[in-house]
């Protein structure tokens, strides 16, 4: 049963009500339209994917919701308010934190130095307060110090911490992305294909990892990805866009049975 107070999954977990809601949203490069007209809502604590071809307009719709592209037309509300236009970083105070389709990490600094920098958006003392009340900036930093090191902890990165990421491989950096969004203790994460491009076993420490994320902290989740069988693992709902349209929206399963999500994915023409 899906109604406003939310719902319970087949493995057990609460479902909130509407945290996000996104209505007819569109969003043009020129005269490329990237988004037409599309509504959705993600709920709290849900696992939310967002699929689709090449090009469907997926990273896009993840920058909407993270700020980094403000629409033409439609309405965002996040939690009861309709959301003005915004900078990604005011996004991030709200508790909305993200990972990139690129891997966007300082390669010349540590692990830890780049987890340390998701901590920025949290804190509270300014260069200004820094110079004349050293007191406060110094137990912020020793905080965030202790945050950066539970979250690379529960990442299972502590043998890595040290080293420049520059030096580790593929799916390690994707981790590493990961735990810089963790740090600012997000309640909606936003993960653009945290999965693309690794092996099997990668895959499967991923999901693991986002499964734990979302267990552990309650933390609300919008992914995007690829891989079918992932997405059907690890989802609540789907969102299924094609050519900036939404043309599926439902559980793994109804998503899956859907002859117009089917289609896109065997290449079938549109008219
Ligand atoms: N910054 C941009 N400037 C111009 N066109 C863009 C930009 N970002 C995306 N697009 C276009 O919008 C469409 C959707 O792109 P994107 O959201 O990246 O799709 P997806 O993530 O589903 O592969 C594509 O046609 C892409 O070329
Ligand atoms: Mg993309």
């Amino acid at each position: 049963m899906k109604d406003a107070e939310g719902y319970v999954t087949e493995d057990g977990r609460t479902i909130g009500g509407v945290v996000m809601e996104m209505r007819n949203i569109t969003l043009r490069f020129g005269g490329v339209v990237a988004i037409k007209d599309i509504s959705f809502d993600i709920r709290e604590g849900e696992i939310r994917a967002i699929i689709g071809p090449n090009g469907a307009g997926k990273s896009s719709m993840l920058n909407v919701i993270s700020g980094f592209y403000n629409p033409q037309e439609g309405e965002v509300w996040y939690r009861g308010s309709l959301r003005p236009p915004m900078k990604p970083y005011q996004v991030a105070q709200q508790g909305i934190a993200r990972t990139f389709q690129n891997i966007a990490l300082f390669e010349g600094m540590t692990v830890l130095d780049n987890v340390m920098t998701g901590r920025l958006t949290q804190m509270k003392a300014g260069m200004f307060a820094q110079a004349i009340w050293k007191g406060k900036a110094e137990r912020e930093e020793v905080e965030n110090r202790e945050l950066a090191e539970q979250v690379i902890d529960f990442l299972e990165i502590q043998s890595i911490r040290k080293t420049p990421v520059a030096r580790l491989p593929y799916g390690l950096k994707k981790r590493v992305e990961l735990a810089r969004a963790l740090v600012s203790q997000p309640s909606l994460l936003l993960l653009d294909e945290p999965m693309a491009g690794m092996n099997v076993e990668e895959k499967e420490d991923m999901s693991r990892f986002i499964l734990s994320v979302n267990d552990e902290f309650g933390t609300t989740i919008a992914l995007i990805e690829h891989d079918m069988g992932v997405v059907m693992d690890l989802s609540d709902r789907v969102v299924v866009m094609d050519y900036g349209k939404k043309i599926g929206d439902g559980t793994p399963d109804e998503v899956r049975n859907n002859q117009d999500v089917i289609d896109a994915y065997l290449g079938v023409a549109h008219d």
